[in-house]
């Protein structure tokens, strides 16, 4: 049984796989995206560890000078995405998007390091990607950071990797319409619009993009012009967590300075998380940057914090929230509470569950001794599977599959959690 689903997982990677990077699923999603390539790499490294390696080199090789790395790499032409390269138009030979993604490359190569079989390619592959993941720590604090609290701004909903979730709303509401050219969004044609984000988001997504692409993606620029700067709890703790990880790779592999400027990354971030904790939440809540205030929205992005090595009673009280959340749902853990009005069980992040969060609030669940829920949402994610099928999300009630299927993150997450065991190889950071 366990055998046929890492079978069927494995075929999922395969069939998605365009040789030096991967497609997260066909049609919906024709081009390389960041997270979804660094966590997709997690489970190619069980069964073809020069193949996972590939992802991230290819990933890697379209980094920007200044040290981001795309959210989309656009390898090849495909009209089925919207919006593609000509809407970007960020001037780079092999076109790419102009925003980032969730940092998860770092955590990802350490993982892959640790557990390789070939430690002699393992060694040369993660020693050529520790400069380049290490500069684009860099480039988060040096340009999403600029007052230097310690942590980073997104500065459009895309680049959480969370797209439409609650936590922007309010937020969005300052980022104007007008002036956003017509376009014919692809996404629905590909999948059920009541899965999707609405006409009213994609036009203010949009408008960010033309703001940014009328700046000439001048990073030096972007975040002080964006009218919308947010501190996510899950995506500054993905990327404290890998800057961590970083850290004793670049240790283990002597490079003494890329391990202490990882650390000390590390350490502040960790420290100023603290200004998003809320006592009357139990989470971690977001940011509003431009007016200095905490979103008062209960998302797993608060929830995700417990990926990043944060005090261990911070990660208990996450645990007992998390907990909470169990009593009203069936499957671990909804992308928004579902006790709030805003709750949508159908809707993309704002309510489904998504393997590759479970995945990593799991992760750091385990990192910190509370194995007994990190075991209970890997359970209810393979639950999901056996029911569902290997979706993109799923309605955290009745299971149903949404939005596209066949997904390669979500079959790489399976693979990674049916051949690892708690706590094998891998000592906490
Ligand atoms: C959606 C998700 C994002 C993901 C992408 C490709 O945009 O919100 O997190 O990276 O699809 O799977």
């Amino acid at each position: 049984m366990t055998q046929d689903m890492i079978e069927t997982a494995r075929q999922v990677l395969r069939n998605n796989d365009r040789g030096f990077y991967t497609v997260p699923t066909k049609g919906l999603y024709p081009f390389q995206w960041n997270w979804d390539s660094a966590l997709s790499a997690l489970g190619f490294a069980h069964f073809d560890e020069p193949r996972a390696w590939t992802e991230i080199d290819t990933l890697f090789a379209h980094q920007w000078d200044d040290g981001m790395v795309p959210h989309i790499i656009f390898h090849q032409r495909d009209e089925g995405y919207y919006p593609g390269p000509d809407v970007w138009d960020t001037g780079r030979e092999v076109p790419t998007s102009g925003i980032t993604q969730p940092p998860v490359a770092g955590f990802a190569v350490r993982r892959i390091f640790d557990r390789a079989q070939d430690k002699t390619l393992a060694a040369e592959r993660a020693r050529a990607l520790l400069p380049r993941i290490h500069a684009w720590h860099q480039w988060f604090f040096r340009c999403r950071d600029p007052q230097h609290s310690g942590l980073v701004a997104i500065i459009h909903p895309w680049e959480s990797g969370r797209d439409n979730s609650v936590d922007w709303d309010d937020a969005f509401q300052r980022v104007p319409t007008d002036g956003v050219l017509p376009f014919n969004r692809r996404d629905t044609s590909h999948a059920d619009p009541a899965h999707r984000p609405t006409d009213e988001q994609y036009k203010r997504y949009i408008w960010l993009v033309q703001r940014f692409r009328g700046l000439g993606w001048d990073n030096a620029a972007l975040h002080d012009a964006s009218p919308f700067q947010v501190v996510d709890p899950g995506f500054n703790a993905i990327l404290i967590r890998s800057c961590a990880d970083l850290a004793a790779l670049a240790e283990e592999l002597g490079e003494p300075r890329i391990a202490a400027e990882s650390r000390a990354m590390a350490e502040r971030g960790i420290a100023a998380m603290e200004t998003l904790w809320s006592a009357a939440r139990g989470q971690y809540l977001c940011l509003d940057r431009s007016i200095g205030r905490l979103i008062d929205s209960p998302s797993v992005g608060g929830l995700l914090a417990a990926f990043a090595p944060l005090p261990p009673g911070r990660v208990a009280a996450l645990a007992r929230r998390i907990g909470s959340l169990a009593e009203h749902c069936r499957y671990l853990v909804p992308s928004h509470d579902p006790t709030t009005p805003e709750f949508d069980s159908l809707r993309y992040w704002r309510g489904p569950v998504w393997l590759v969060v479970n995945y990593m609030i799991a992760d750091g669940l385990e990192q910190a001794g509370q194995v007994e829920l990190a075991g209970r949402i890997k359970a209810d994610s393979l639950r999901l599977i056996r029911q569902s099928g290997f979706a993109e999300y799923y309605d955290p009630n009745t299971a149903e599959p949404c939005g596209g299927g066949q997904f390669t993150w979500t079959a790489a997450m399976v693979i990674e959690m049916l051949e690892t065991h708690a706590g094998a190889g891998d000592a906490p950071a």
